[in-house]
């Protein structure tokens, strides 16, 4: 694959996030392609790293014939991890995805995991290895895609796996989720950090109009979620920037090692606070116990994919609520001036979102991973859980 080499990156403590980089080739193998303004990741070792990355699909309810598109369009190399918080009654969708996935299996034999989020089974074994900020009153996983993607790491973990990438159950184009998880890749190819995240922005995010197939480049939540992300990049460096462009990247990865580290947020919060929780802890120097993250330093980088984003409209009540618990992360956090306060409130207002005197919701940030004995969790998940699939080559 061909990129943009990155000419431009800003720092922020031990955090480094890279400008945006183009795919300018998809697909390339040779070695030197005597550019010093264009990178090259062979295919071959894009190939080689896939071996080591995980994919998670978390899903809700979404139409079959998209699953059926993503889990062929994932590369054959990567175990495939899906967390379904689908209905399971009035209809089943829940047995016709078990249903699809297992025909799946039979043509491919590809390596797969499934699990759904509200099995009793996978509350017990949270409960069991002392991660229970994830559970709800009834001791069952909280709805939420942050929360599935919490359990896709720890299966992706269970795994052995090096590297975790997401990508939504919902995308039409079965070809961009397979450039997706080359993308990942090559952001790792790039990395020197073990700790490393890569986050995907979109060429464009085609749209029905009246005109016909209009190909915008920002969607409502990404651009104001950015503007303020950048806002607060800029007053904790003191120079303003417009480097964040990935905001609210729902396709990206990491390496294990920095997934383990990380708190998450919930629900569709989850990505946002990913970077308010880098700058804010990175971003200053520390010797508290994450000592090797500081020498080796945190890499973000941003790849536009060639390929555009179509994926199912959700409806602009949806969109609200993200701009919301997005817009929340930020107002929230500890490097958020006066000044970013007062405008968020007032871009909150004007989207009609927030009335006077309301804030946005604080972010319910769970703590990391790493403690949790994920030898145990599997333990007690292939015990107690009556809906855990997996599926071995
Ligand atoms: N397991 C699980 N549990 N999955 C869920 C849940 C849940 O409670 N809720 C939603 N999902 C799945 C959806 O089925 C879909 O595959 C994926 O999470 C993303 O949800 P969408 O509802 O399609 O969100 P979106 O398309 O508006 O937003 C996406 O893109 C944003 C960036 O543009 C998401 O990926 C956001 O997280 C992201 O910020
Ligand atoms: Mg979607």
């Amino acid at each position: 694959m061909l990129l943009e080499a990155p000419v431009y990156k800003e720092l922020l403590g031990a955090v480094e996030i890279y400008e945006v980089q183009k795919v300018i080739k998809l697909d390339s193998e040779t070695r030197d392609i005597g550019s010093f303004t264009v990178i090259n990741v062979p295919r071959e070792d894009i190939y080689k790293t896939l071996e080591e990355m995980a994919i998670v699909v978390p899903m809700k309810d979404e139409k079959l014939q998209l699953l059926d598109g993503v889990l062929k369009a994932i590369p054959h190399q990567c175990p495939i991890i899906v967390v379904s918080n689908s209905k399971r009654e009035g209809p089943n969708l829940f047995k016709q995805e078990i249903d699809l996935i297992k025909h799946f299996y039979n043509l491919t034999h590809s390596r797969m995991i499934v699990v759904h989020q509200k099995d009793p089974g996978l509350g017990k074994a949270f409960e069991e290895t002392g991660y229970t900020a994830i559970l709800d009153e009834n001791g069952t996983v909280r709805d939420g895609k942050g929360e599935g993607m919490i359990t896709g790491i720890l299966l992706a973990k269970a795994l052995g796996a090096k590297y975790v990438g997401f990508v939504d159950a919902d995308n039409y184009i079965p070809g961009a989720v397979n450039e997706y998880v080359k993308d990942y890749a090559a952001g790792f190819l790039m990395s020197e950090s073990e700790y490393t995240m890569v986050r995907l922005s979109w060429r464009h995010k085609p749209k029905v109009t009246t005109r016909g197939l209009y190909f915008r480049k920002w969607g409502r939540v990404s651009e104001i979620t950015n503007r303020y992300m950048n806002s607060l990049f800029g007053v904790a460096t003191n120079f303003e920037t417009s480097i964040i462009a990935t905001g609210n990247a729902g396709e990206h990865a990491m390496t294990l090692k920095l997934a383990e580290i990380m708190p998450f947020s919930t629900g569709y919060s989850i990505e946002p606070y990913e970077l308010v929780y880098l700058f804010e802890t990175f971003g200053e120097w520390g010797s508290d116990r994450h000592s090797e993250v500081y020498d080796q330093g945190i890499e973000i980088f941003q790849i536009e994919t060639l390929n555009p984003h179509l994926h199912e409209d959700k409806g602009q009540e949806h969109v609200k609520q993200m701009i919301l618990s997005s817009l929340g992360t930020i107002f929230h956090s500890k490097l958020a001036t006066e000044t970013i306060r007062k405008n968020i409130l007032e871009e909150l207002r004007i989207h009609g979102l927030l009335k006077e005197g309301e804030e946005p919701p604080r972010p319910l940030v769970m703590p990391p991973i790493e403690d949790v004995d994920v030898k145990k969790w599997m333990e007690v998940l292939e015990e107690e859980s009556d809906t855990l699939l997996k599926f071995e080559v």
